[in-house]
């Protein structure tokens, strides 16, 4: 059996998140990307221990959660990440055959398959442990016609108007040196995934840190991982200082499809959202490297929109700076146009960019 077949994964479900504080982070979701607000749980509805808010724009969804109470998991995660993504969750057929196999796999089991019921159906979930703090969660909503989950209720808000974010295209995580071969296999043991591509510090690197990344991807290629680990630099890499104000490995970025790039930087621009800037210099040659493309020129630089080309078509990428204080989780907007890659031929001139964001913390 190709190790792809054992475990059909549909695509990602959702994104939950530990925060400091749901309702504000609700608030800056919905007016600054434009997400709306669709559920919710917490006093209200008749949860004790925790507020968590369900935010959709297009396919992608993320949720927002707070504890209630000072000794709880997630005011430690909170107390040790900082704002931070605590699950991804991804869709499957039938959970108790997902965790069933995970498990043969040698999968550590956070919480065995298990059924939600309310008035709109049974919803299954498993979670099994990832790297650092981070866990998967396997979703079965097949017999599920609620909004979320059990528990959550709708929330009548119109909700800022979207940007045209449309879907989860890759979740990247960032691992200690030495431990991203051993997260290659785990995704190729565990959950049946295959390596799409490896960049070493040859391909990433510049005068001050390199970094080292392989790309995980299941059969269907729905679901894209990549996994960093930092190489030795002359200083400190942006993978380490992740990796110090973290406290451990976790997700570092969500790249985000868009149909139309120009459009939901703008809008996101006029939102104030606080993107990597990009040196003048990177455009400069920029029509030589990658040849004819759809876009204009002009537009991308006064944007601060990055492109790259590979054999199968280029692709249009931006960064946003972190989002919280703790130089840790930000987001990529991303384009597509035939492209499988991610932007490897940015990556230097993105990170000679980065350097200059951590050199301006005292962190370089
Ligand atoms: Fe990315």
């Amino acid at each position: 059996m190709p190790p792809s077949d054992f475990l059909p994964i549909r695509g990602y479900d959702h994104v939950e998140f530990y925060v400091g504080n749901a309702k504000q982070a609700a608030h800056f979701y919905d007016r600054v990307f434009g997400f709306k607000p669709l559920a919710k749980l917490g006093l209200e509805t008749g949860c004790r221990d925790r507020a968590s808010y369900v935010m959709q724009q297009g396919r992608v969804c993320f949720v927002l959660t707070s504890a209630l109470l000072p000794d709880h998991e997630v005011t430690r995660h909170c107390a040790l990440h900082g704002d931070g993504v605590r699950v991804v969750a991804l869709e499957v057929g039938d959970v108790e055959a997902a965790m069933h196999a995970v498990k043969t796999r040698g999968a550590t089991i956070v919480q065995p398959a298990h059924a939600l019921e309310d008035e709109h159906g049974t919803l299954k979930t498993g979670v099994i442990k990832y790297a650092g703090d981070t866990l998967f969660k396997f979703v079965e909503r097949g017999a599920y016609r609620g909004v979320f989950a059990p528990g959550f209720q709708p929330i009548e808000a119109l909700g800022a108007e979207p940007v045209g974010l449309a879907a989860i295209d890759h979740v990247v995580t960032n691992v200690h040196l030495g431990e991203m071969d051993y997260w290659a296999r785990w995704y190729e043991r565990v959950l049946g995934f295959t390596q799409l591509k490896h960049f070493t510090d040859q391909d990433i690197s510049t005068e001050y840190s390199a970094l080292m990344s392989k790309v995980m991807e299941n059969g269907g290629g729905k679901c894209k991982f990549p996994i960093n680990e930092p190489a030795e630099g002359r200083r400190r890499s942006q993978i380490d200082e992740y990796l110090d104000y973290y406290h451990g490995p976790g997700v570092q970025h969500i790249a985000m499809n868009t149909r139309d790039i120009c459009a939901t930087v703008r809008a996101l621009r006029a939102r104030d959202v606080d993107f990597l800037r990009v040196p003048d210099a990177y455009y400069e040659d920029l029509q030589d490297r990658v040849g004819k493309i759809d876009e204009d020129f002009e537009e991308l630089k006064e944007l601060g929109i990055l492109v790259d080309r590979d054999e199968d078509g280029y692709l249009l990428q931006i960064f946003t700076a972190p989002v919280q204080d703790r130089p840790t989780l930000f987001f990529e907007v991303i384009e597509r146009h035939g492209s499988r890659g991610f932007g490897v031929g940015n990556f230097k001139a993105l990170f000679v960019s980065l350097e200059r964001e951590q050199a301006r913390r005292g962190n370089l």
